[in-house]
């Protein structure tokens, strides 16, 4: 890969020169993107094939979405179904056989739900299924393949819900967390090796998944301003250049972060408060 992570004396310098120059060059990378038929996906396939990738295999259940943003990139479509283990296997195996090793791994495909406790098991396994394990099936198949390699780089797609909360909607909120907590542990546990691990973390994006009204899960979304794909996309560029961990394309989650750490019990009543102002709240 074009990482500035290698094998050899130029790893060795590199690591010297780190604090200065650890990012991610996506030109001539095999890049695998998930949730690839639309939104925040789609726009990343399309800009990492802008910016010189060699391969970008979008993959998506959307067989038609998918294959449509393939041949408009001139990448590689895959219809697999993220919550099938074997399948992520596979999928992983076929690509590293026909297209190469696996560069940069952006594990996008999300589920939402709309509502909380009361919510049947079967939605909550979805959103566990989809949002958490099909990373922790994907991390399972390439790290040690990276590890072996001096080089890789994992980017998932959590969400601002995966740092503060998402009114309306406790399996997104909860797997959201769980998903930035993945994507840190593997960073600190796999990261000297090679590993690199970014964990992008939007707003509201005008998106399919955002395009509902009226359900509370979305009108908070909708409240705090929206932005567009391409925008996530253009912050997913700066962040794997700069080598960060959080991509926040709405810069304003840093503080809100800072805020909620900094003193829960007022934060949790702003929310409190935020959720009675809105439709559905
Ligand atoms: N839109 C937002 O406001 C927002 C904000 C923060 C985070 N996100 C996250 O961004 C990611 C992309 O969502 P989006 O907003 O672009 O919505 P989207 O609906 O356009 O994209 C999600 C894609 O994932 C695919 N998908 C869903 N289940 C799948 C499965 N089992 N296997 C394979 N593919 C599957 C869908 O077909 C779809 O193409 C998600 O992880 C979402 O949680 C979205």
């Amino acid at each position: 890969m074009t990482s500035k992570r290698r094998v050899g004396t130029a790893r060795i310098l590199e690591t010297v020169h780190s604090a200065y120059a650890p990012g991610m060059d996506v030109t001539g990378t095999n890049i695998v993107v998930t949730g690839a038929a639309s939104g925040i996906g789609r726009a990343m396939a399309r800009r990492f094939a802008a910016d010189g990738a060699r391969t970008v295999v979008c993959v998506d259940v959307n067989a038609a979405g998918v294959a449509g943003v393939a041949e408009e990139i001139g990448g590689r479509s895959e219809v697999v179904d993220m919550t099938d283990e074997a399948a992520i296997g596979s999928l992983i195996d076929r690509i590293e056989a026909e297209v190469g090793p696996t560069d940069l791994w952006c594990g996008n495909a999300g589920v939402g739900a709309n509502g909380g406790v009361e919510l049947d098991n079967e939605v909550w396994d979805l959103n566990w299924s989809v949002n958490v394990m099909a990373h922790v099936v994907a991390a399972r198949h390439l790290v040690p393949r990276w590890i072996e390699r001096g080089g890789g780089h994992l980017l998932l797609t959590a969400s601002a819900a995966g740092l503060l909360t998402n009114l309306g909607t406790a399996p997104y909120a909860v797997t959201k967390h769980a998903c930035v907590a993945l994507a840190e542990w593997i960073k600190i546990t796999y990261g000297e090796q090679g590993v690199g691990v970014s964990c992008l973390c939007p707003q509201g994006v005008r998106t399919p998944m955002t395009e509902a009204d009226g359900e509370l899960a979305i009108e908070v979304v909708k409240a705090m301003g929206m932005i567009e794909p391409e925008d996530v996309a253009e912050a997913v560029a700066r962040g794997l250049a700069d080598d960060s961990f959080l991509i926040l394309p709405h810069p304003e989650v840093a503080t809100y972060e800072q805020r909620r750490a900094g003193d829960r019990d007022r934060w949790i009543s702003g929310m409190q408060k935020l959720q009675a102002s809105l439709p559905g709240g």
